[in-house]
């Protein structure tokens, strides 16, 4: 019989996590559908990090299950969670590459620790991955400290994108560009999930992404996914973090003052 395909790339039930006696994520709920490009917004200090972080089997849970393309992930080395491990990037908040090693062996470093390959099949890769990010071959040879913050970024993405991964969580990729870089980093992530029919699960606090990129957006408050749906739904929410948020002092600056 053939297995049907799950409709959700991730499914988190009754998530409970924390640290010490502080709690940050509060029997939480989330499914995410497969190709979507999911935005996650919060509070700082909210707990998004950490979601994104125990989703992927970094921090251990309390309570609750996660499921990852229908297979249930365990503790961190768990073998459920190490062959899921394959099937998503992961664009980190911070430190996203290696100092010490030039972009080309940044992009290859998954490659190296998953697969065995062959330098010169590892060098066609990097390359092919440094052309979808739009970086030139040559941009391979540079180090972390030679690239712009948007090169860096998209680095870091083309690294996430090494194992031809079904998922990429994206941890606020387009904090710190200018509005042109981060506007053309979400038409890029956008093209990705097109082309690749990629599933994107991305923490942004950019109002312009959460517009234009995203299928649907979640918010977390007090632990919980307190809405979700389209953008415009979100903006009817009647809850007061969200409403606060998408309708306070600083996201009014965003609209035209009237004259
Ligand atoms: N490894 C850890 N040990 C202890 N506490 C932690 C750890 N990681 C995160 N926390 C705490 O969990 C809470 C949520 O942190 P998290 O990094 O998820 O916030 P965030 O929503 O991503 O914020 P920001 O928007 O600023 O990135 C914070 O109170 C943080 O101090
Ligand atoms: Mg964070």
């Amino acid at each position: 019989m053939q297995e049907v395909p799950p409709q959700f790339a991730i499914r988190v039930h009754d998530l409970v996590v924390g640290f010490g006696k502080h709690v940050v994520i509060d029997h939480l709920a989330l499914d995410v559908r497969k190709g979507e490009i999911l935005g996650l917004v919060g509070a700082s200090g909210g707990g998004k990090s950490v979601l994104m972080r125990t989703i992927i089997g970094l921090i251990p849970r309390w309570a609750g299950t996660i499921e990852v393309m229908g297979a249930t992930i365990g503790d961190t080395h768990s073998r459920s969670t190490q062959s899921a491990a394959g099937r998503w990037g992961i664009l980190f908040q911070q430190g996203a590459l290696f100092s010490s090693l030039t972009v080309r062996q940044n992009i290859q470093f998954p490659l190296r620790e998953n697969l065995v390959l062959s330098q010169a099949l590892m060098d066609e890769i990097a390359t092919a991955k440094l052309e979808m990010v739009g970086l030139a071959p040559e941009d391979g040879d540079k180090f972390p400290s030679e690239l712009s913050g948007g090169m860096t970024k998209r680095v870091a993405l083309a690294r996430a994108l090494a194992l031809d991964p079904a998922i990429v969580f994206l941890d606020e990729p387009t904090s710190g560009l200018d509005p042109i870089a981060a506007g053309d980093f979400d038409a890029l992530i956008k093209t990705l999930q097109k082309t690749l029919g990629l599933t994107v699960f991305m923490v942004t606090h950019d109002l312009a992404s959460l517009n234009t990129v995203c299928d649907r957006v979640a918010a977390l408050a007090d632990g919980k996914i307190v809405a979700i749906g389209p953008m415009r739904e979100l903006l009817q929410s009647e809850h007061p973090w969200v409403r606060a948020y998408f309708h306070g002092k600083r996201s009014l600056m965003l609209q035209p003052k009237a004259s």
